[in-house]
């Protein structure tokens, strides 16, 4: 029978996440791996795995259909969920940054316009500094906007800076550091305080493994 429920964030995550997993004790078979299915098993019947949008991770735990999940700082950043978070799994790390075009000197600017995946952060951040901005919400490929005028700068993900660099933007100001979390429900956390404690301590000895290995 199914022990826990976790939800797993698609896209740039997913890899290390089922490496992690994996290293952890889970078992996938190769068609699991290849298919498509948005829920799964892993060999040992225990786990199930759940495969959902990031920020849509923490809404699956806080409701308590998934007992944990694994999604980036950023994303719980930017969500207003109460989950527990007792875990960082030094997967995804990257840094949440204002960026520019290398040549706009954004202090002689008025109201300042930023285009984001992250109007949470970027209101709180630009807020704390008292600085005027018109929050402009994206989906993807922000970096976009400040070279085709729509804004004055970004707020967004970097991890290599590649796509900073090729845009010609770069790093006026790192926001906060980003990496994966593990998050819990809180019910469940009482409730199913053995298979969760199981599961962290799994999760504990492989980061500690992988540490003593660098
Ligand atoms: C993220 C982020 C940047 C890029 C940064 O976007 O929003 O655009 O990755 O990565 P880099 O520093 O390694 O170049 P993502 O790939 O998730 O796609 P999106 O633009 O569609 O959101």
């Amino acid at each position: 029978m199914t022990e826990l429920t976790i939800a797993i964030a698609k896209g740039r995550l997913q890899a290390e996440t089922f490496d992690l997993l994996t290293t952890a004790g889970l078992g996938f078979s190769s068609e699991t791996l290849s298919s498509r299915r948005l829920a799964v098993e892993d060999e040992s019947g225990r786990y199930c795995l759940i495969f959902v949008k990031p920020a849509d991770v923490p809404v699956y735990v806080e409701r308590g259909i998934a007992d944990c999940g694994i999604v980036g700082r950023d994303v719980l950043l930017e969500s207003d969920t109460d989950l527990l978070q007792p875990l960082s799994l030094n997967i995804g790390v990257c840094r949440i940054v204002v960026a520019a075009k290398n040549d706009t000197p954004l202090n002689e600017l008025g109201m300042l316009r930023v285009a984001t995946k992250y109007p949470r952060i970027a209101a709180q951040h630009f807020g704390a500094r008292g600085v005027a901005v018109d929050i402009i919400k994206l989906s993807g490929s922000v970096e976009l906007a400040p070279v085709l005028g729509l804004a004055d700068c970004i707020v967004d993900l970097v991890e290599t800076g590649k796509t900073l660099q090729e845009n010609g933007l770069s790093t006026i100001e790192v926001i906060t550091d980003s990496a994966a979390r593990l998050v819990v429900n809180r019910a469940s956390y009482q409730l199913k305080a053995d298979a969760l404690g199981q599961f962290i301590r799994s999760l504990e000895n492989t980061l500690r493994r992988r540490t003593n290995d660098d």
